[in-house]
């Protein structure tokens, strides 16, 4: 499962590509909002820290304008990935982009039949939201389930970027489905390394070979 993290935060992006683990990086017009910085120039600054793709959405809604907007951003760097929303004329963005050899990711998918939309325009990534599913009552993790079995069955190349993640549990689930990527505000990857059990485990190693009087090296 590739993890991609969910910010424009230039600093928490270096963070957590020391780890090694860090696969790639989702933007969104709000986390662009959010870090106040030029949006191509914090784009081109992240696809230098991180190799795998980067995430840039167009804000246009017709398809033209997002072709326009798109030529714009895929010649920031070789790893953006153009993101479009799942409407007609997005599909239609995807679909031209991806003939021509541009990663695209389709965002805001709330359907498995989006997701299936998705694929048949030869998209890179679907974004199907998770979180935003949960927060109106339907079942975030069905969707991924869902979607799973579909591309399962006609073998598509569309990798599941499960979108809105909330909470480790998102990201437990996901990947027992057999999702292909997830993308996480860096505070939720932070919280996947954490078990009161292996602090504790640490201090009493450590308790004991202090007692031991020993040193390595
Ligand atoms: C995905 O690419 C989106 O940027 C993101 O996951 C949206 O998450 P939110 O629902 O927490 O805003």
């Amino acid at each position: 499962m590739k993890f991609f993290v969910d910010t424009a935060d230039t600093k928490e992006i270096a963070d957590l590509a020391e780890t090694g683990l860090l696969d790639g990086v989702t933007t969104n017009p709000s986390l662009i909002h959010k870090a106040g910085r030029d949006f191509v120039e914090v784009v081109k600054e992240i696809c230098g820290i991180v190799p795998g793709p980067v995430s840039a959405e167009v804000v246009a809604l017709d398809h033209k304008e997002m072709m326009r907007e798109a030529e714009i951003l895929r010649k920031v760097a070789d790893n953006v990935c153009i993101k479009v929303p799942l409407t007609i004329d997005g599909l239609k963005t995807c679909k031209a982009l991806s003939s021509e050899g541009t990663m695209v990711n389709v965002t805001l998918c709330f359907s498995a039949n989006q997701a299936l939309l998705a694929a048949k325009a030869g998209a890179s990534f679907i974004s199907p939201f998770v979180g935003r599913h949960d927060d109106i009552g339907f079942d975030g993790m069905a969707l991924i389930a869902d979607i799973r079995l579909i591309y399962d069955n006609y073998d598509f190349g569309t990798e599941i970027l499960v979108a809105s993640v909330r909470h480790p549990i998102h990201i437990l689930e996901a990947a027992k489905i057999g999702a292909d990527v997830m993308t996480a505000p860096p505070s939720v990857i932070k919280m996947l390394f954490n078990h009161p059990l292996t602090d504790k485990g640490i201090q009493g190693f450590l308790a004991d070979w202090a007692k031991s009087g020993q040193t390595i090296g």
